[in-house]
This record gives C-alpha cells, structure tokens and sequence, in this order.
C-alpha cells in the first residue's frame, strides 16, 4: 500500500528519520559499554562520569572494529579494543597511541538523546533538524504522571516489520481471538468502538458493562471482585509509541476498587524487517504482582510470533501478492498509518528543499 508514495505496507513499511525512538531502558546504559543496531546501524551506548547517556556509531573509523566489542572508558572516552584510539562522547578521536594528529575523518557519528521516565529517546535523523517538542509528553502517558507508579519493563525483539507490531497494538479484536481466554472472554472483536485523533494520536475506545473479569487480569490488578465497568483505549503516537490503557471499576465488591493501568510500548525498527519492543507499565496503583513482567512477556510473545510468521509469509510471497485487505475495525491503525506516510513525505520534502 502506497501513500503518498511512501510504502506502508506491514513487511515492507517505510518510517521517518526524523523523529524520537526508543533506544533503551535507562537501566540499560551503565558504564559498561553496551551494542545494539537500530535502524539498520550498529550503536554503542554508554554514560559518561557524570551519568548522561552516549550513543556513538558502533565501528572504529581505524579499521572497522566495533568500540563496543571490547571497548574500555577512560572518563567520557572509549577506548578501541584493536589499536587503542579513544574517542570521547562527542565522536571525535582524542588519542592515538600510535601517534599522530587525530584528524577530523577519524570521527564517529553522534546520536542526539534524551533521557525521560526511565526511557532512552533517540534520533536517528539529521542532528540539525532535532525537535524535542516531538517526544510524547511522559505524563500524557502515564510514566512520569503524579499518582502513577511505573515499571520497566521488557525488551522484545521481532523479526517483522515495525509497522506490525505499532498496528497489533491498535487492534483489539485480536484479543479475542490470538489471546482467547487470557484477558477477557471473547467480547472485545465484536463490541462497538469509537475513534478519535488529535494530531498524531489515534485512539480506539471501547467500554464495557459489568464484564466479567479474566483471572490474569483479575491477578496483575491485584482485583477481588468477579465483575467490573471496563474502558479500553488504544492510544497510538506515529510514527512509534502505543498505549494501551485498561481502566477497571469492580460492580460486585464491597469497596468497588478503581484501577487505571497502562502498557506503554515504544516501536524501534532494527532493520526494514525487525524491531525491538520496550514495554512499560504505569498504573494509578502499587503493582502487588511480582510476575507481571513473564504474564506480559506470555502474552506479547503470542502477538510476536502471528507476526513473525506473517512476515516469513510477506517475503515467500513478495509485496504485490502478499494479502492485506483492512475491514472496519482497522480504522485505528490505517489512520495511524496515514499519519506516519505524512511523516515521511514531509521529511522528504524537507530534505529536497534543504538539498
Ligand atoms: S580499529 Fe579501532 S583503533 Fe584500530
Ligand atoms: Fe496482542
């Protein structure tokens, strides 16, 4: 499927440059030099003397050894494991043990961060054109909101296409289906919706009269009644983040417990056909459930192998005859997919001007 000249078909779908990813969990970056490729380019993330994340392009300008593989700090610097040349956080070589001049060549690329609510954002894009009014606001999604306490959360990696994980997490009617009997009992395809956008945010909204609730839920929730009012939003931020967000009010307790929780993923294409999912929890309560991370990770593995799957089928089959008709309740994700065609035709345009 072509918008605005831009693929965005899943298996094959083009993401804008310009803009903030996920690249990691704060917990992630320490002082030990850490790998990992995102869009296509290896990256070495670190944090300097006085704690603030590093990410360098993960291959010596010397002869092509990845800084991190044996790498060593020497304060802000890393030092190369093969001929020892150190480059300090900015990417500039500083030293030659060999000797010599270090020259402006001898240089890797930078990557602008930022770090928010126990997340690492990167922009993988032109430095000049960085926008920090682009990163989604943190209490908006629940991470950083007064009364919420969030958890870190997973690292999911994919073999599919990043476009099919951002759309599965703005499809509820899988849920009935693909995670039949673990979150609810099969009410939640055929209910009616409602979808509404703000800007580059799509949300999917279902409410539910005094449902019945599903024991995992009922678990990670830390619920004592059998029955609840249930909202169902499903919040997409394109090109790359999706929330989804459960509000339960128990109908047949005593003290009819309200709980607001979120699962907030942030989308990071590792290549045209993989990505990474950061998974993190906010709720509006303590989590008293020490096993929520492996039922999260049960159930979202369910979701990454369909999509796998679907994407060893999308390359058998090449992208002309590989099926993909949307039916109404898609309209979620086909608007998210709009938007982030308008992302990346914009970006194009910008860089024809700029050229
Ligand atoms: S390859 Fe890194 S110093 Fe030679
Ligand atoms: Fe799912």
């Amino acid at each position: 499927m072509q918008i605005n000249g831009v693929n965005m078909q899943p298996g094959a779908a083009e993401y804008p440059r310009n803009q903030w990813y996920v690249a990691a969990f704060s917990t992630e970056v320490t002082r030990e030099p850490m790998h990992r490729t995102l869009f296509g380019e290896p990256i070495v993330f670190y944090r300097t003397e006085a704690g603030d994340p590093v990410a360098l392009f993960d291959r010596c300008p010397h002869r092509g050894m990845r800084l991190s593989n044996g790498g060593v700090l020497f304060g802000d610097t890393i030092q190369c494991h093969y001929h020892g040349i150190r480059f300090n956080a900015e990417g500039r070589a500083c030293l030659i043990p060999s000797g010599g001049v270090p020259t402006s060549a001898l240089a890797v690329r930078r990557y602008p961060l930022k770090e928010i609510g126990g997340w690492i954002w990167i922009w993988p894009g032109d430095a000049e054109q960085v926008d920090e009014s682009l990163i989604p606001d943190h209490d908006a999604l629940g991470l950083t909101a007064p009364g919420f306490h969030a958890y870190h959360g997973l690292v999911l990696t994919a073999n599919s296409n990043y476009l099919f994980s951002l759309e599965n997490l703005v499809d509820a009617t899988h849920i009935s289906f693909l995670h039949h009997g673990l979150i609810d009992d099969g009410n939640v395809a055929a209910h009616p919706y409602a979808c509404h956008q703000d800007g580059v945010r799509v949300t999917m909204v279902r409410e539910f009269s005094n449902e019945v609730i599903a024991p995992m839920v009922a678990r990670s929730m830390g619920l004592k009644g059998t029955r609840a009012d249930r909202t169902l939003e499903l919040i997409s931020y394109a090109p790359n983040v999706c929330v989804v967000r459960q509000c339960f009010v128990e109908t047949d307790s005593e003290d009819k417990a309200r709980r607001d929780s979120r699962l907030v993923f942030g989308i990071t294409p590792t290549g045209p056909r993989s990505c990474i999912q950061f998974v993190a929890l906010a709720n509006d309560y303590e989590n008293t459930h020490p096993g929520i991370f492996e039922d999260l990770r049960h159930l979202l593995m369910e979701d990454v192998v369909a999509l796998d799957d679907i994407q060893i089928l999308f390359d058998q089959l090449g992208q002309g005859r590989a099926p993909e008709v949307a039916v109404r309740s898609d309209e979620g994700a086909i608007r998210t997919r709009r938007l982030i065609a308008a992302q990346v035709a914009q970006e194009r345009e910008k860089a024809k001007v700029l050229a």
